[in-house]
């Protein structure tokens, strides 16, 4: 995508009002938590997700950590219960994030959660962060706000250094507390999922001992497989055979399109939406070929797996 003019703002009352603007709007903003500074868009807003997306230049769509303000706002996204909610009590806001099954009538984007039916939360303590959140009154999706594969910021001068031209604004608030992202805890058997700013012990005072990276859904590559459609998937088709539905790209007869004017962002807002729309007809899924620039790359990836035979 084109560059686009970053402002940065203040974390007084009026900067947080332009912010949440912003968000509403469906625009990107990075903002402070005490962890590092997240790359936040609008959760319900299927572009903004995949906006993240693109400015981040992630090659492939994992799940993004959804901010709330408090436990209360959570529970409209997701089911805290037991040890989770007894988590929840004790340590938000702060370092930690929960992984939860997704609340019936959530109205999360897809691609928020991979598709998956859980979703990471996460109540952050940095006043800038409760303020925001608080003001623009909606759930923030938010990874690190840093190019794929670079360092998490702890300043807005990182955020800009690393994605000024790709964001509306950056909240600007100094440097970040902790410096390390969330440590995040999910899954049955309760695991840690990833090792980060709330120490591990402190968290096995309240659950007993947790069972380690491996027991449930943790890595990132493992997460990406978790999606499958039902039906099988023919990818790089340029025509449904007999039987199939289409996945069309770009100017073209198909059964649902991803992108008729052929945008990226918009396909990948599309994506998860329209595997599951052709998933529930119950016929084998005809895709046409997406270009492998940009977005396209991680839409691919996505697709590849999804296509992958599965035992
Ligand atoms: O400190 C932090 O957590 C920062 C700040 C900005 O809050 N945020 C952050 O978000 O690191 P993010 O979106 O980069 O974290 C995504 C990770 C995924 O890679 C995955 O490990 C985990 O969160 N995750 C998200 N949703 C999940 C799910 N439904 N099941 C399992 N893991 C999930
Ligand atoms: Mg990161």
């Amino acid at each position: 995508m084109t560059d686009i003019e970053t402002a940065v703002l203040r974390a007084d009352a009026a900067g947080i009002a332009e912010a949440a603007r912003l968000l509403a709007a469906g625009g990107l903003v990075s903002f402070p938590t005490e962890t590092v500074y997240g790359l936040g868009g609008d959760a319900r807003n299927d572009i903004a997700v995949a906006r993240i997306f693109d400015a981040k230049g992630r090659p492939r769509f994992n799940p993004l950590i959804v901010h709330v303000p408090d436990l209360e706002t959570a529970r409209r996204f997701a089911r805290i219960d037991g040890p989770l909610a007894a988590l929840a009590t004790g340590f938000w806001p702060g370092p930690l994030s929960l992984v939860a099954p997704l609340a019936d009538g959530h109205g999360l984007s897809p691609l928020v959660t991979a598709g998956l039916d859980t979703v990471a939360l996460r109540v952050p303590a940095h006043p800038a962060a409760q303020d925001l959140l608080r003001v623009f009154d909606g759930p923030v999706a938010a990874p690190s706000a840093n190019r794929s594969g670079r360092i998490s910021p702890t300043t807005a001068a990182h955020v800009m250094a690393g994605l000024n031209g790709k964001l509306d604004a950056v909240v600007d608030a100094g440097a970040c507390a902790v410096g390390l992202e969330s440590t995040i805890v999910g899954g049955d058997p309760l695991a840690l999922l990833r090792p980060g700013g709330l120490a591990q012990d402190d968290i096995e005072t309240i659950t007993g001992p947790l069972a380690g990276a491996g027991a449930g859904i943790t890595a990132p590559g493992q997460l990406s497989s978790h999606y499958a459609p039902d039906a099988t998937l023919r990818l790089n088709a340029n025509t449904a055979h007999p039987g199939e539905v289409l996945l069309g790209f770009g100017p073209m007869q198909s059964d649902l399109n991803l992108s008729v004017s052929g945008d990226l962002i918009e396909a990948a807002a599309n994506l998860f939406g329209h595997l599951h729309s052709l998933d529930a007809m119950a016929r084998p899924i005809a895709v046409a070929p997406i270009p492998k620039c940009g977005l396209g790359q991680a839409i691919n990836d996505r697709l590849a797996r999804a296509a992958a035979p599965r035992g």
